[in-house]
Parts: structure tokens; sequence; C-alpha cells
């Protein structure tokens, strides 16, 4: 059975909304887990979609994985399987990551390329390339990524683009691998930092986590150790569109502000009064209409591309024209057909589009094609004229704990409803 949320238009959000664990920091912490022996707890974990999906990833190579609220327990066994290849992951882009730790500790792995969002090609090729450089064999046979070493020794290794999931791999192999390893053009995401400190822990060494080179000392063993996953800017700085969008005040706990430094900025120059609470939250006051604002997105500490949808829904609804460049993900721009049919006056061309603010969106039946899309179009939805139905809501189940229950909560009308859909 379909699920759509009908949205409910005029919506002023007001009130306190509280950020858990990062989706895109949780995933790689539980894959990390794979590189000590013993149990490994992970907290303040997000109640998403892909958090059970990535335990049955752990378990199909062999650990308990025991997900008690907030919290997951994962119990590697000495005797770990080499071969990930189990349905769950086609489901999520974060199964890739369970690669770099199972080639650290086994020399060895079978792993089934990922699913996870259709927003533009999401090639492998740098993963491998740093695999190859620490000694590693990689090639893509019969669907998955098959990866063996004699034994794993430290490489300079240069990636071409600072990419999240390469950065993660590599270094999750590196730390079990003999000798130094200097990754240069890093990422240097909050994610990336909360994925080094937790390998800190564990034993790794590992200097110059958040910035663009990464050097780490490989050692023999790593240990378990508990963790505590760091709030999720993308979803913190989703409630700070929405405040914005709806001429709202909210304040955002749960987040550091830190992360979200140029967003926070974005969104003064819309119009929005905002406060920061030093490493714990901020307020986000909008009084008038939004004003138009560009943006470009880019890898951290630039715009996050994550975060475009809701750049064009704000647009869509400010005062004047703004040009949003997209750098990162070529097909992010399907959101904009959706925007469209809410009545944007939006045109792409390349990776630009132009978005000339309306006063008013107005309601129809939209497709969420992945996560942060659905998001963007349930914050437009809150500004169109009548009820907005969104459809394909399990992509936003994956990313966002209790969405509508908060949306609700602050001040929207939102029902999820079970049905099937009347495409017009
Ligand atoms: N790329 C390559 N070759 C590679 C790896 C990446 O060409 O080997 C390219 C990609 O095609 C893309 C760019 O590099 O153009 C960036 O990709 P990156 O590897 O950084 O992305 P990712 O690790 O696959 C993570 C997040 C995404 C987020 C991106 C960029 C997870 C599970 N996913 O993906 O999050 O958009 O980083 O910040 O961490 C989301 O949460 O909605 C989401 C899609």
């Amino acid at each position: 059975m379909s699920e759509h949320f009908d949205v409910h238009g005029g919506a002023r959000l007001v009130g306190e909304v509280e950020v858990v664990g990062a989706k895109n920091s949780v995933l790689k912490l539980m894959a990390a887990a794979l590189l000590a022996e013993g149990t490994t707890t992970i907290t303040n974990c997000p109640q998403i979609l892909d958090v059970p999906l990535m335990a049955d990833v752990l378990r199909s190579v062999g650990c308990e994985v025991v997900l008690d609220g907030d919290t997951a327990h994962i119990t590697t066994p000495s005797e770990l399987s080499h071969r990930a290849d189990s349905p769950a992951m086609g489901k999520l882009r974060a199964s890739v990551c369970v690669l770099g730790p199972l080639v650290g500790r086994l020399k060895k792995a079978v792993v089934a390329l990922p699913g996870g969002d259709a927003i533009g090609s999401r090639p492998l090729d740098m993963h491998q390339n740093g695999l190859r450089k620490l000694g590693a064999t990689s090639s893509i046979e019969h669907g998955c990524v098959v990866a063996e070493a004699v034994g794993l020794h430290g490489a300079q290794i240069w990636l071409d683009f600072p990419s999240v999931g390469a950065t993660e791999n590599i270094l999750m192999a590196a730390v079990l691998a003999e000798g130094t390893t200097v990754i240069d053009n890093a990422a240097r995401e909050p994610e990336i930092v909360d994925i080094c400190t937790m390998l800190t822990e564990m034993g790794a060494k590992i200097e110059g986590a958040g910035t663009s080179t990464l050097t780490v000392e490989g050692v023999d063993t790593l240990h378990p150790t508990e963790h505590r996953v760091i709030g999720d800017r993308i979803v913190g700085a989703t409630w700070a569109f929405a405040a914005a969008m709806t001429r709202g005040d909210l304040t955002v706990t749960g987040v550091n502000p830190h992360h979200l430094e140029l967003v926070l900025e974005k969104l003064r120059l819309a119009g929005a009064d905002i406060t920061t609470f030093d490493g714990k939250g901020f307020r986000v006051v909008q009084p008038e209409r939004p004003l138009s604002v560009d943006f470009v997105t880019l890898p951290y500490p630039g715009f996050a591309t994550d975060l475009q949808p809701f750049a064009v829904a704000l647009s869509s609804v400010s005062d004047g024209t703004s040009m949003i460049t997209e750098n990162v993900y070529e097909a992010r721009f399907r959101f904009i057909e959706e925007m469209v049919r809410l009545g944007a006056d939006a045109r792409t061309d390349g990776h630009h589009a132009v978005v000339r603010g309306v006063d008013k969106l107005s309601s129809a039946p939209v497709w969420a094609s992945d996560i942060r899309a659905g998001a963007g179009l349930v914050l437009a939805g809150l500004c169109a004229d009548g009820v907005t139905e969104v459809w394909d809501v399990f992509h936003i189940d994956r990313g966002y704990p209790h969405f509508v229950e908060n949306l609700n909560r602050l001040g929207a009308r939102i029902d999820r409803v079970a049905t099937e859909p009347d495409r017009c």
C-alpha cells in the first residue's frame, strides 16, 4: 500500500524541536564497528529506516546487532564473513562503507553495489583507487565490488574530489594497514570528524580530522568503544529553512550551529533573525517574507548539496530572483519539476537554476524522488494554497525521524494517508 502525506497549506511553524544523531554519520559508525572484535555501543541513533537496514547489512557478515531505542549494540565476532551481498545492501548508499573495514580486517571483501537516492551518477572509482594504493586489487564482478590484498600498506592517496564515502572507506582500511597513509583532498564534513573521533577512541592513530589532509598511522588491532553520534546538521538546517519559509519562529536543539555557519548566514541574508547557542543549537525567526538569496552547492564547508531542494523551495516563495548552482549531483534539479507543479517559477540550465519568487504556491500532487526532495516538497506544501499530496514518502522516512509528528506539533497540519494515488 502506498502512503502519501496530505499537507495543508498556510502553516506558520513556532516552537522548539530537537535534532538527533546524523544519518550520514551513524551508518558509517555502525560499519566502523566491524573493525574491532567485541561489542561497540553507539548512542543518539536516529529512529529512521536506514538504521535497521544497516543493522541487517552487519548481521549478514556475522555481527549481532541489537537496536534499543536510540542505542545500537553491535557485537562483532572474531570470524567475519567477507561477503556482504544481502538484499539490504541495495537499499541504501551507506552499505558500501563495509568495504573499507572488511578489507582492513580480512584483506578480502565482496560487497554488493549499494543503493540509495537517485540523485545522479555515484561511481566508486575513488574508493577502489584508494584501496589499490593500499595494496589491494579491486574490480566489479557480478554486481559486487571485489577487493583482495595479501597485506595492506600505507600510501599517499590524492582524491580527485573530496568524496565523503571514499574518504571513509579508505580511512577504515588504512587504520589497520602497515605504515603511514596520507589522504589528500579528503572530505572535511563534520561526519568525517565524527568517524575519526570514534576510530581514535577505538585505538586508531589519525591526525588532521576536519582538514583536507588526513594522516593515518596503521595499528595492529582496534578495540570496541561507546560513541555518541553528532547531531544531524542536514535535519537541523531543514528546520531552519522551515522557519524561514513559513515566516515562523523555531528553536532547534541537538545540533552544533558551527556545522551550519554558511546556511545560517544565507538565512540571515534572506531576512531571518538568528541566534546561536554555542555547540547546542540555534533559533530562526523570520518576521517578513524572505528575500531572494543565491546558493552554490559545494563540499563542506560549502553549502551542502543535500540542502539544495530547500534552497529552491525557499527561493520559490522569496521576494526576488535567486540563482542556484548545483556542483555535486547533476540529477538533483529533478526536484524543480515537482516544484513547478506547485506553481514555482523556476527553470534550469545545466547546473544552474533560476527561481523567481511567487507570492504563494498552489497545491498539487507531487512525488518525492529522494529524502531531501521529499522533505522540500513537504515544506513547499506548507506555503501553498490548499492541500498538497506528497507521494513516495518512504524516501522521507529514510532520513527524518518523526517528521510529520514534529511538524504537526509545531503548527502544521499534515495527515499520513495510506491509499493509491490519482496521478494527473
Ligand atoms: N564520486 C565519484 N567517484 C567516487 C565517489 C564519488 O566520482 O568514487 C563523486 C560523486 O559522483 C559525486 C561526488 O563525488 O558527484 C560526491 O560524492 P560523495 O562520495 O561525497 O557522496 P557519498 O559519500 O556517496 C554522501 C551522503 C549524501 C551526500 C553526499 C555529498 C551518505 C550516506 N550520503 O554521499 O547524502 O549528498 O555525501 O555530501 O553519507 C542524503 O543524505 O540525502 C545524501 C544523498
